[in-house]
């Protein structure tokens, strides 16, 4: 990964900056030279303790449908819209709370970009919308949208880059469709991925459970890899208006994944199976990376088994803020939503 290629981002604004994976683009933009950057975060599912301390970042703990009196920086900045309800068994169990962040909030993300000229708007989008179950892998850009999504998530995504391409007139915005992002900065929870949750059962000698038959394949990119897509998205030109898969082009089997991390974390857990959720029915993920490779340049290196070492490695650093956020997590899941 190479910062060298891309072009410095002076003002960034970052919603959902303090969740996974915005706060490891804020580490990054910073490491790239950023002056300012602006967080935007309700610190529902994400944590102040993931973000740097650094004077030239500012958190606004708000909800991102909320943007009026947030202040327009001195120079035309770079957003990064991560903010969103996530991810889809949430939005099953709370279909309305999805709508409110990851539809009102991204148009409100979008308005408030264009009323203040932002440079570019780079949406977090997911490889798991548009294209709908039932598809072969690789998944492409340009395959169909589907009218047939499995969850209240997948439709909002496909909704956010609608609306991303209606503001595409007036607006330098670019739609990236992560695959399974994982890596430092993510805690475990009912509602988190698989990864940090099979690192935690792991570590604390309970058994990983494979919701299906350890066949299932899942296309997993580091969260850095990813992060250096975000950026490229933002400062490439050629970029602007456009999809982009963010994925690595590999699947990984999820029962592989359970014995990897075994082996990561020197655990003697037991491996057990329990039925797929009912909403889940794509058996293979693969990003067809084509794109983001001739346009953005992006050539993710982190192979899954260097990134879970690295993945363990952050939570022995991490242990007790990560156990205090697996309470919160379970907290969090067992309160009712809308
Ligand atoms: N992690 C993945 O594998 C994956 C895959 C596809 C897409 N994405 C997208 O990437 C983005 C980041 O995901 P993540 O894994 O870091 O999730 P995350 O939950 O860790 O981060 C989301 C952040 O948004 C904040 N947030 C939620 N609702 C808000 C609101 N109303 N106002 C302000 N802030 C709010 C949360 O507090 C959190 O910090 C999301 O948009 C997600 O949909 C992630």
């Amino acid at each position: 990964m190479s910062s060298t290629a891309t072009q410095r981002i002076k003002t960034a604004v970052v919603t959902g900056g303090a969740g996974a994976i915005g706060s490891r683009l804020v580490h990054r933009l910073l490491s790239d030279g950023a002056e300012r950057v602006l967080v935007i975060d309700d610190l529902s599912s994400g944590y102040r303790w993931l973000l740097p301390k650094d004077d030239r970042v500012e958190l606004l703990v708000k909800d991102v449908c909320d943007m009026r009196d947030v202040p327009a920086p001195a120079d035309a900045p770079t957003v990064f819209h991560l903010a969103a309800f996530f991810a889809n068994q949430n939005s099953v169990d709370h279909p309305l709370d999805d709508l409110h962040t990851n539809g009102r909030g991204t148009l409100t993300t979008l308005l408030w970009a264009r009323a203040r000229s932002a440079a570019a708007v780079v949406y977090a989008s997911a490889g798991c919308s548009i294209a709908g179950h039932g598809i072969e892998a690789p998944i492409r850009e340009d395959m169909p949208v589907s009218l047939h999504l499995d969850t209240p998530y997948q439709i909002t995504k496909a909704l956010g880059e609608f609306y991303c391409n209606y503001f595409g007139e007036s607006l330098h915005t670019v739609r990236c469709r992560f695959f399974n992002s994982y890596g430092p900065g993510e805690v475990p929870g009912h509602y988190r991925n698989v990864i940090p949750n099979f690192i935690w059962r792991a570590l604390t000698g309970q058994p990983l459970i494979i919701t299906g038959t350890g066949d299932e394949t899942r296309d997993f990119i580091f969260v850095d890899d990813l992060v250096d897509g975000l950026v490229r998205s933002a400062t490439t030109p050629g970029a602007r208006g456009d999809a982009i898969n963010l994925g690595t082009g590999v699947q990984t089997r999820i029962g592989d994944l359970a014995e990897w991390v075994l082996a990561a974390c020197q655990s003697k857990s037991r491996i057990e199976y329990a039925p797929r959720r009912a909403w889940d029915k794509s058996t293979h993920r693969e990003a067809n990376i084509d794109k983001a490779k001739s346009v953005l340049g992006l050539r993710p290196s982190v192979t899954v088994r260097a990134g879970l070492e690295r993945t363990v490695a952050w939570f022995h650093g991490n242990r007790e803020a990560i156990r205090a956020a697996a309470e919160t997590e379970r907290a969090r899941s067992s309160t009712g939503g809308s």
